[in-house]
């Protein structure tokens, strides 16, 4: 057995793998109650021997180019090695290999797909010193073709823009993302010019260092920080559509694309991708970011691809769900909390630790959000049984399991708890094989209202991790008064 860490970052992670199986795969934030916590712990390394004693470690990048390029980009180096932390938590004694930051991602996407060749795209701000990579995928290798290097990054750029407008880098550019609905792109050459040296993607060359931000611009006094977010997810937008576009020219061009990184959470740009058409299949392994690289660093040398089943894999909660009691807590207009089965590996709940309500009438998102206390502009994402998908979304893709697409609702008029300023919603498409139980509850909803949508959002409060065990769930429900099943 292997054992993938990711740590020393802002998210760190452990996933535990048998041949081709994966076992468990869980995020330190879970179990620590600190949201993106950096650092392994005991809890979670406890919770790893119930699942197995693994014999190899694999971390999931290279400390040495690591703290090198940490050094000459001005930030501290990290203090302590892997090895220190690894021996802190007690697993010290565990041999241990490195392999470079995307070359991770790469594997974790390419390795959980179905796909037996692909074109694998990379995005994130930095890992050693790549910020953009391209590989191709064939049979059981993964080669890099090229790759663009700090300090020219699209997704410092946008991480930049993140922390200018107030929100927490490395965490909440989705917030930046929902923000660009309100606004209007209006400063795209401003912005290309202030910032860029060469804008010609995928070639760029950015003018400035931004690990140092970007607070200097000069912004136009009537810019709104819609606007702002608006023309930076625009700028995202442009280069990732010329950097697909570009790689068409290199013959042959693949029929599957692999996106990861961790620019690949960026739901908006990705429904783009798929519109654009260039690619039959797209595959986003549903925690692209540098957690899911704790999967991926494993399979980076293991060279096969994995059983990949879902992104269920965390913390068991055993015990029978209550699907009558649900649905009818539903029917009275109840938000309704369920923490059962595995925990999900990645970012979002998609059932099995998610809050839960009607998302018909003009009440829903104000209910859910008095409980949330999250921005009031930023709606909730909707699960859907998948058949019923087409009659209320205007579907990029055919299914989206794992809310990584957003699609345009053809009934903002019934639903708008779901639906964003632009009338868009990220869409969970649910059928029996991506999760049993919640599409069983989904079934019972439908079959008592006549509606196969619910509200699907994160059994958390902004800022805290999701719930993870069920004495976290009991702590919840006592200090909020929802009740959790
Ligand atoms: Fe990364």
């Amino acid at each position: 057995m292997i054992l993938g860490i990711t740590g020393q970052n802002h998210d760190a992670s452990m996933a535990l793998i048998d041949g081709q199986n994966i076992l468990w795969a869980a995020h330190s934030e879970r179990y620590t109650r600190l949201k993106n916590d950096p650092l392994l712990n005991l809890d979670m390394v406890k919770e790893l021997y119930e699942y197995g004693s693994p014999s190899q470690i694999v971390w999931f990048e290279k400390p040495w180019p690591k703290n090198i390029r940490r050094l000459w980009s001005g930030e501290r180096p990290w203090h302590k090695s892997p090895k220190e932390e690894l021996k802190r938590v007690g697993l010290g004694n565990i041999p241990i290999e490195y392999v470079w930051h995307h070359e991770s991602h790469a594997a974790a996407g390419y390795y959980t797909s179905k796909f037996d060749s692909a074109d694998i795209v990379v995005i994130d701000a930095i890992g050693e010193w790549d910020t953009v990579s391209y590989w191709k995928g064939l049979g059981s290798s993964i080669k890099k073709q090229w790759s663009k290097k700090y300090p020219n990054s699209i997704g410092l750029f946008y991480t930049a823009f993140t922390h200018y407008l107030g929100l927490k880098p490395n965490e909440e550019e989705y917030i930046l993302m929902g923000m660009a609905a309100l606004g209007k792109p209006k400063y795209i050459n401003e912005m290309l010019d202030f910032f860029f040296v060469d804008w010609n993607p995928p070639s760029l060359k950015l003018r400035y260092n931004l690990h140092q931000g970007c607070r200097w611009w000069d912004r136009p006094q009537d810019a709104t920080d819609y606007d702002i977010a608006a023309t930076v997810q625009a700028i995202y937008e442009l280069y990732i559509v010329a950097l697909l576009t570009d790689i068409t020219l290199w013959k042959p061009v693949d029929k599957n694309l692999v996106l990861m990184g961790g620019c690949a959470l960026n739901c908006v740009a990705n429904s783009k991708i798929a519109k654009l058409g260039i690619y039959e299949n797209i595959w986003i392994m549903p925690n692209p970011g540098d957690a899911g690289s704790a999967i991926g660093a494993v399979a980076a040398i293991t060279n096969q691809h994995l059983n990949w089943q879902s992104p269920y894999l965390g913390t068991d909660i055993a015990r029978p769900l209550d699907i009558e009691s649900i649905v009818s807590d539903l029917m009275n207009g109840k938000v309704v909390a369920v923490a059962n089965g595995r925990a999900e590996f990645g970012p979002r709940a998609l059932g099995n630790r998610s809050l839960l309500c009607d998302p018909r009438g003009p009440n829903a998102k104000d209910r859910m959000n008095a409980l949330k206390k999250r921005e009031a502009f930023r709606p909730f994402a909707p699960a859907v049984l998948k058949e019923y998908a087409t009659d209320y979304f205007d579907m990029p893709v055919e299914s989206a399991p794992y809310m990584q697409f957003v699609a345009d609702c053809t009934r903002p008029d019934l639903l708008p708890g779901i639906c964003h300023y632009d009338n868009t919603s990220r869409v969970q498409t649910v059928t029996k094989e991506d999760n049993l139980v919640f599409r069983q509850l989904l079934e019972a909803w439908y079959d008592r209202s006549g509606c196969p949508i619910l509200i699907n959002t994160s059994l958390n409060i902004k800022g805290e991790p999701l719930v993870n065990s069920w004495q976290d769930a009991e702590r919840w429900q006592n200090k909020y008064g929802v009740t959790v099943y």
